[in-house]
């Protein structure tokens, strides 16, 4: 009965089946009710000729920033769901990070499908602008795409460094900026598809953003302290990063050039008019700053000291050393 010699961890999987966080399989539960298929929103109900080219292009720019976060989603929750098996996690943890990962994959085809359908094109970079305001488009989405590229590098190289427990609170940093923006983007668009797409997106978003809660709650009581001023690092990168596309790219960590925002403004304004809600300056700010405020609410309770961010006027601990090279947050 002689046994083979002891398994060198982490061990990618593990033989075991164990549940002790009963609020997860309810999500769990709840993802496979929810489930749904982005080919089968109305889509034959959209009829593109009704807007101008301009109007086209202005929409789908907006696509293509969404997208430069959903389109990272993917990979980033697979890798975080592989995590999850070298880690032992318990069976409905490794489920709901599958159901994320299947969920992000959703929200990408959705910006595919969008901006296939508005510029004729499946791709917003190869594309070629028919007017002024598309070019402007194009011009930004590259910097975009090129920022999008260094995020990547940075989570890659963060993700092995980090317990999962740091990652939970940029999870849910993301999470709670996704909930946020669908549900602003859902309650005025006029496109019955995109207003479909968005309350589907934003009931995803909602999930994945109890499962953070769920984890947070089942870990966080006995968290190593030294993980703490990490959060409150990570929290920063992640409203600097997330700003891209909740608020406006700030250059000193976006590598952008100094006309990306005036040109994003009079693009959002084109799709604006057409009838896609985005929403005004003033009111992405307190957007923002509601969601920040949300985060931080959950982050007292644990002790964890909030980063200050005065471009929406919350005070806290200042964190200067913000970078790419290592961030986490997702979307
Ligand atoms: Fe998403
Ligand atoms: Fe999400």
């Amino acid at each position: 009965m002689a046994l083979p010699p002891a398994i060198e961890q982490p061990n990618v999987y593990p033989l075991s089946w164990h549940a002790h966080t009963a609020k997860l399989e309810e999500v769990w539960d709840a993802a496979q009710r929810e489930y749904w298929d982005p080919k089968k929103l109305d889509w034959a109900s959209f009829d593109v000729s009704r807007y101008s080219w301009e109007e086209r292009e202005a929409i789908a720019y907006w696509w293509t920033i969404l997208s430069v976060f959903d389109a990272s989603a993917p990979p980033v929750f697979a890798a975080a769901l592989i995590k999850t098996y070298e880690a032992h996690e318990e069976d409905p943890v490794r489920r709901c990070f599958f159901s994320v990962t299947r969920d992000e994959q959703n929200h990408e085809q959705v910006c595919g499908l969008a901006i296939t359908k508005l510029l004729e094109h499946a791709d917003p970079l190869t594309y070629v602008p028919k007017t002024e305001i598309g070019r402007k488009a194009q011009r930004n989405a590259q910097w975009l795409y090129y920022n999008g590229a260094r995020y990547w590098a940075g989570y890659k190289n963060a993700v092995p460094k980090y317990s999962l427990a740091v990652l939970f609170s940029s999870f849910l940093m993301g999470e709670i900026a996704a909930a946020t923006i669908f549900h602003q983007m859902a309650a005025k668009c006029t496109e019955p598809v995109f207003k479909e797409a968005f309350r589907n997106i934003g009931r995803d978003e909602g999930r994945h953003m109890a499962i953070c809660m769920q984890l947070m709650e089942r870990d966080y009581p006995k968290m190593d302290l030294s993980d703490k001023p990490l959060i409150t690092k990570q929290i920063r990168a992640g409203y600097l990063f997330l700003s891209g596309v909740l608020f406006e790219p700030p250059e000193d960590f976006w590598d952008i050039p100094a006309d990306f925002v005036a040109f994003q403004r009079e693009i959002e304004a084109v799709a604006r008019k057409a009838g896609f809600h985005i929403p005004e300056y003033e009111a992405k700010k307190e957007n923002w700053r509601s969601a920040m405020l949300n985060l931080k609410g959950v982050l007292d309770k644990y002790g964890i000291a909030f980063p200050a961010i005065p471009e929406v006027g919350i005070t806290g601990q200042e964190v200067s050393d913000a970078d790419m090279v290592d961030i986490i947050p997702v979307f």
